[in-house]
């Protein structure tokens, strides 16, 4: 499949989501259009976290997306095949360690946050209207500041840097797979790939929902994305609000 794709670059940008939202409601570009800095001012993460970047030593961006093909309640699936397009490109560059979904939102490899996702999708009715997904994965940064949780890069794990454009277009390319398979509706394949994934699948961690802390077993996603936990033989549903899911490193 020839994917056509346009990359805006920026020296210096507050936020490529914000770039790409401002766009896309002014002069709807096409889509697969990728806004892509070397430095944000105001990175957004998940809630209303910062995300920090060093300047030129990460791939910080956005895509413009129109999957009006979906059903808003399935949304989720974005977040699916975007984390299996990050995951792919890892295996990619780096082979020699797998790398894991960190359910929602965020890719995790050797016990370390190596890319974080944040989608913003805009409905009309019952229509999708668009979704903006944005990337930061942490590449050639060496030194983080100690105030971030388990952050680690490519480069960190390889022990040598990567040519960000190089990654950058590998990475576009794997999310084009997997939004393919969207499109064509093979919900299966992409189902199975992210529970191969997905970290802690079928296997025991520890949790804190309600402010106690558990021992439960993920056993998988409902269709709506909410976590499926279970304890005492029981299971609950959770959004990511309502629990936290506890690295044992
Ligand atoms: C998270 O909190 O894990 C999600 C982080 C998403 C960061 C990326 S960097 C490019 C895009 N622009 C932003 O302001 N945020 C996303």
């Amino acid at each position: 499949m020839k994917l056509d794709y346009k990359i805006l670059h920026f020296e210096t940008t507050e936020s490529t989501n914000q770039i790409a939202e401002e766009e896309v409601f002014r002069n709807r570009p096409a889509e697969f259009t990728v806004f892509y800095t070397d430095f944000q001012t105001k990175g957004k993460g998940v809630g209303s976290n910062t995300w920090y970047s060093n300047r030129a030593e990460n791939l910080l961006l956005s895509i413009v997306l129109y999957p009006d093909f979906l059903n808003p309640a399935d949304q989720f699936l974005i977040n699916k095949i975007v984390s299996l397009g990050v995951c792919q490109c890892l295996s990619e560059f780096i082979p020699q360690r797998n790398c894991f979904i960190k359910w929602p939102n965020d890719i995790w490899i050797d016990f370390g946050k190596i890319a974080g996702i944040l989608s913003r999708n805009t409905i009309m009715g019952n229509q999708f209207e668009t979704c903006i997904v944005g990337i930061g994965l942490n590449v050639n940064q060496i030194n983080f500041s100690p105030d971030l949780p388990n952050p680690v890069s490519m480069a960190q794990i390889a022990g040598h840097p990567f040519d960000r454009d190089q990654v950058l277009h590998s990475l576009i390319q794997r999310i084009a797979y997997y939004y393919n398979l969207l499109k064509i509706n093979d919900l299966k394949e992409i189902d199975q790939q992210y529970l191969e994934k997905l970290l802690y699948f079928n296997s025991k961690a520890t949790f804190i929902a309600d402010g106690n802390e558990f021992e439960g077993i993920i056993r998988g996603l409902d269709q709506f994305g909410l976590l499926l936990v279970e304890k005492d033989q029981r299971i609950n549903k959770y959004d990511l609000k309502e629990i936290t899911l506890k690295i044992n490193q």
